[in-house]
């Protein structure tokens, strides 16, 4: 198991780190294609992840519009001419089926990242991420797992959007991120010690923690979320590690 906590670095370390050293005059030719090839992958992976993440959050907002809309039309012209109820209704299912693509896409974007050096360096990477952008502490105690890519998919796809969550919404000081692989089972659980929220007072609309539950749940997962006012936030999952047989292919 790897543990580790991980703070803001200062600025002129951040800066460092996005300037590619130049090549030193006894870097061979060999050396120099497989750091071409490195960076070419990570540049890769940025792209897929930042599609990714303007798929979710950009067309994620305007799907939701979209419900929003019909919703209101639904309560002012429903039920008083079958034509428009008809067109509604066919309405909602047209975007049913846009968020469920929605959902395929940003799945099937999957970072390159967990093919090359794997779950928990890219679990590292992105924690890494997040700290220097919102400065919030985070505690990782993360055991290699081995688990099928849909599997690891659905982990990182739940940290993902639990910390972009916790960096929204939480005002949280410190959170901590937890895989562990025990007998057949794989935990992952992410908690803040932020404000916390009620189910009731979720902000409607919101398919982030939906989009979890689906993708623990397609794998044969479980997925739980505890939360209250003042309390922080604890989302949670527990995947085996053999798909089981509620688990679906996407
Ligand atoms: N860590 C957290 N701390 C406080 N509130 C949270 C946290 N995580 C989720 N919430 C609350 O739950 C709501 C639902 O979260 P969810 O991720 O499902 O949707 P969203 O973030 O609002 O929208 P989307 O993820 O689709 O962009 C949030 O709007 C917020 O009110
Ligand atoms: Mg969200």
């Amino acid at each position: 198991m790897q543990t580790s906590t991980i703070a803001a670095c200062p600025a002129a370390a951040r800066s460092s780190q996005m300037t590619a050293a130049p090549p030193s005059p006894d870097t061979t030719p060999g050396q120099l294609a497989s750091q071409l090839q490195g960076a070419r992958e990570q540049a890769r992976a940025q792209e897929r992840e930042h599609l990714a993440r303007e798929f979710h959050d950009v067309l994620g907002g305007l799907l939701t519009a979209a419900r929003l809309d019909i919703a209101s039309l639904q309560a002012r012209l429903g039920g008083h001419d079958a034509e428009v109820d008809r067109r509604l209704a066919h309405l909602n299912d047209t975007l049913r089926a846009a968020f469920a693509l929605k959902r395929r896409i940003v799945d099937g974007l999957a970072p390159a990242s967990l093919h090359g050096v794997g779950l928990t360096a890219s679990l590292e990477a992105m924690v890494r991420e997040f700290v220097e952008a919102s400065g919030i502490r985070v505690s990782t105690y993360l055991d290699n797992v081995v688990a099928d890519e849909a599997t690891q998919l659905a982990i990182y796809r739940l940290v993902q959007e639990s910390l972009t969550n916790i960096a929204k919404y939480a005002d949280a000081r410190a959170a901590e991120i937890m895989l562990r692989n025990r007998g057949n089972t794989i935990t992952v659980v992410v908690s803040d010690d932020g404000q916390g929220f009620e189910a009731g007072q979720a902000r409607p609309g919101g398919h982030g923690l939906e989009g979890m539950r689906h993708r623990v749940e397609s794998v044969g997962g479980q997925f739980t979320v505890d939360s209250a006012r003042g309390r922080g936030t604890r989302v949670s999952a527990s995947l085996p590690k053999v798909p089981g047989p509620g688990a679906t292919a996407h």
